[in-house]
């Protein structure tokens, strides 16, 4: 079984997804300051009839940026073009991309921090006044030469807002930071997705599964997908917190939402590494995961939730952690190898 937050996603995860996004910025659940500061310049925009200044969105995987990129050009009422950074491989590929877009319309760029820098550069100048620089020729008798485009709107998204350079930050008019969902959020979220999958959930079973969801729609969707299935085969169709409860138990979402890995990440911390501090790349090989998945999925939750301190040294494990996971706290860096909790603490009921 794929962990709950394996980034990779297969056909039918991507069309699952799809199926679930929200139809129009009322349906998007939270995110109200996000939203309202949006509706405004929106409304501006169509109020002088110019295309929507550049929109920046960034923050944690599947807190509903792709989402909210869909939305703004809906709600602005012109087309989109998706397209991703690690995708325009020439800047030619962006030229042509640009050279094609029509007044107002949205260029979507996901994973925006990998643009290669020539391709990047490429941008600036038609961000910021709506032209490409065009070299005609060869050698000496070059020349360059300024290409007009049409004025459209471009909206990025990230899951790593430290690393888009600033010259490019710099040219994005509109920048909002996605942030984790609250419990009752999560719980729309799921109600609102039962009714589109046609499953009976109650309040207290979408709340269950939203206590486990660490502030994520998407993963509040997985969870309920996968409940779904548990209630389908060993309950009577309804989702109550007794069933997502042993549900989720069985998939071993701990209470906090704590999958396998975040569990493995700190236990090998504790164990190998005294605790900390240790570097990101040092704990990516002990547990064989992508550094990169480390740091934009589990990472940025344990460290909201105080379970994993970021220091120059390294990472390190918390008291918090030690004691969620029924470790003896010891100092950090302190020598010598942690054994195992006595017994696990029960992080699951039987
Ligand atoms: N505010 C929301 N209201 C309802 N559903 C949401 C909301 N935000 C996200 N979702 C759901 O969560 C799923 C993931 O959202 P989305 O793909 O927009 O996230 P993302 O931020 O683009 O993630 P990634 O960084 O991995 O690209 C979607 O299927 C969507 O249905
Ligand atoms: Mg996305």
């Amino acid at each position: 079984m794929p962990a709950i937050l394996s980034p990779i996603r297969t056909k039918e995860d991507v069309l699952f997804e799809d199926s679930l996004r929200p139809r129009t910025f009322d349906e998007f659940v939270g995110q109200d300051k996000v939203k309202s500061n949006l509706r405004v310049f929106i409304q501006a925009a169509k109020k002088r009839d110019e295309h929507l200044d550049h929109v920046l969105l960034y923050g944690p995987p599947g807190l509903g940026k792709t989402s909210l990129a869909y939305l703004i050009a809906k709600e602005m009422g012109v087309g989109i073009k998706p397209t991703a950074g690690p995708v325009i491989e020439r800047t030619g590929d962006l030229s042509a991309i640009l050279t094609n877009m029509q007044t107002k319309e949205a260029l979507f760029i996901d994973e925006i921090h990998r643009l290669q820098p020539s391709v990047e550069e490429i941008l600036y100048s038609a961000m910021e006044d709506f032209s490409l620089d065009i070299v005609i020729g060869q050698g000496p008798g070059a020349r360059s030469h300024k290409l007009k485009i049409r004025k459209f709107t471009l909206i990025g998204a990230t899951t790593r807002a430290g690393r888009i350079t600033a010259p490019l930050r710099g040219r994005f008019g509109i920048i909002h930071r996605l942030d984790y969902y609250r419990d009752e959020d999560l719980r729309k979220v799921i109600q609102r997705s039962a009714k589109i999958l046609k499953v009976k959930v109650d309040d207290a079973g979408a709340g269950e599964i939203a206590l486990r969801s660490r502030g994520t729609p998407r993963v509040a969707n997985r969870l309920l997908r996968r409940v779904r299935d548990y209630v389908d085969v060993k309950g009577d169709g309804v989702i109550t917190a007794r069933e997502a409860e042993r549900a989720l138990d069985m998939m071993e979402v701990d209470r906090l939402g704590l999958d396998d890995v975040d569990r493995k990440i700190l236990s090998t911390i504790v164990e190998n590494f005294g605790g900390g501090p240790v570097g990101i790349g040092t704990i990516a090989a002990a547990i064989d995961e992508e550094k990169d998945t480390i740091e934009s999925i589990y990472e940025p939750f344990l460290m909201r939730i105080g379970f994993l301190d970021r220091t120059i040294r390294g990472r390190v494990v918390t008291p918090k952690a030690y004691a969620h996971l029924g470790y003896e706290y010891r100092e950090p860096g302190s020598r010598g190898r942690t054994a195992p909790p006595p017994g696990q603490r029960k992080l699951f009921k039987d």
